[in-house]
């Protein structure tokens, strides 16, 4: 046995994963061995503090449930999520592409669907009324007819349906659908700003980093079209006062929006309108850069292990 020291430890561990068959699954196990070897040199870690972060993770995983991710939530509030979306987008959007954002620890699939002009909001729900509206364009501008979007968002109370805790209930989220011309349009309440889940290891962390938690008020987007590539993203208002200090850094310049009052071309005339188009990237890019969707997260309840 070789005399194992703080260098040659990471060569030895490198030397063992050297016959995994899979190239990319070795290089990523291989520089995740360099970065984890480097990260303990460098803070030089004790073992109480290694214990630390283990029992850290162990109650990351812990709160985790078919209505929960908390590691989404660890990698959004450690600026992961927005990396791994900021270096997608660079390999795949064509043309002048939407942004893509988080998709967060609450989308749901099969959410349900809403006729055109219809309402995300329970009749009566508080909050102040608007319509969304615009198209659905491909890169070089052309309408993307039949384009379904998901869009799901907080309540009045800043809270999601997830967090009443009751898989059963959906609420201020549904599936939308253009029309021939690309064109679609929804109402729905004007989200307010809210705090991310605060009551768990990854809030404890947020806290403990002297971190507001908060996140801009915001409508996420989910869009899906034959032949484009699927566009994960949200609207963010520009009137909230955390709109340039977002926990989870999911704002980008290009989807911050206002709603306006007497917008000439809203479906609406009477409520206070964001009108915003959607630009997709064609498909091909995403093959090309190797992924499938990009889509960075998943409906919690399908992450859970299979049981045994
Ligand atoms: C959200 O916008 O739903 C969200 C994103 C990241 C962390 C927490 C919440
Ligand atoms: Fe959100």
């Amino acid at each position: 046995m070789k005399d194992l020291d703080r260098f040659a430890i990471t060569e030895a561990a490198l030397a063992q994963i050297a016959a995994t068959p899979d190239p990319r699954r070795k290089r990523i196990a291989e520089a995740a061995i360099r970065h984890l070897h480097g990260f303990a040199r460098e803070v030089e870690l004790t073992p109480e503090e290694w214990l630390a972060g283990i029992a850290f993770l162990t109650a990351v995983g812990q709160a985790c449930s078919p209505v929960r991710q908390e590691f989404i939530l660890l990698s959004d509030a450690l600026g992961l999520s927005r990396l791994v979306n900021v270096m997608h987008d660079a390999r795949s959007r064509t043309g002048a592409a939407t942004e893509s954002s988080l998709l967060g620890p609450f989308f749901r699939e099969q959410a349900p669907e809403i006729p055109p002009g219809g309402s995300l909001a329970r009749p009566g729900a508080a909050g102040t009324e608007i319509v969304l509206y615009g198209r659905v364009v491909d890169s070089d501008g052309a309408p993307v007819p039949g384009a379904t979007i998901d869009l799901w968002q907080a309540d009045a109370a800043g809270r999601y349906d997830l967090q009443a805790g009751d898989p059963a209930v959906m609420d201020l989220r549904g599936r939308i659908r253009c029309d021939a011309e690309g064109r679609y349009q929804v109402r729905t309440v004007k989200p307010v700003g809210y705090g991310v889940p605060m009551d768990g290891p990854v809030g404890r962390m947020v806290r403990g980093q002297g971190r507001h938690g908060q996140r801009p008020a915001h409508i996420h987007v989910l869009i899906a079209a034959p032949g484009h590539q699927e566009l994960v993203t949200a609207l963010y208002f520009g009137d909230d006062p955390h709109i340039d200090s977002d926990t989870v850094f999911g704002v980008s310049d290009s989807l911050v929006v206002r709603e306006q009052a007497g917008l000439a071309d809203s479906p609406r005339p009477d409520l206070p309108g964001v009108r915003y188009d959607f630009r997709l990237s064609r498909s091909a890019a995403a093959a090309a850069a190797g992924t499938e969707s990009g889509r960075v997260g998943a409906d919690p309840s399908r992450m859970m292990p299979a049981a045994e």
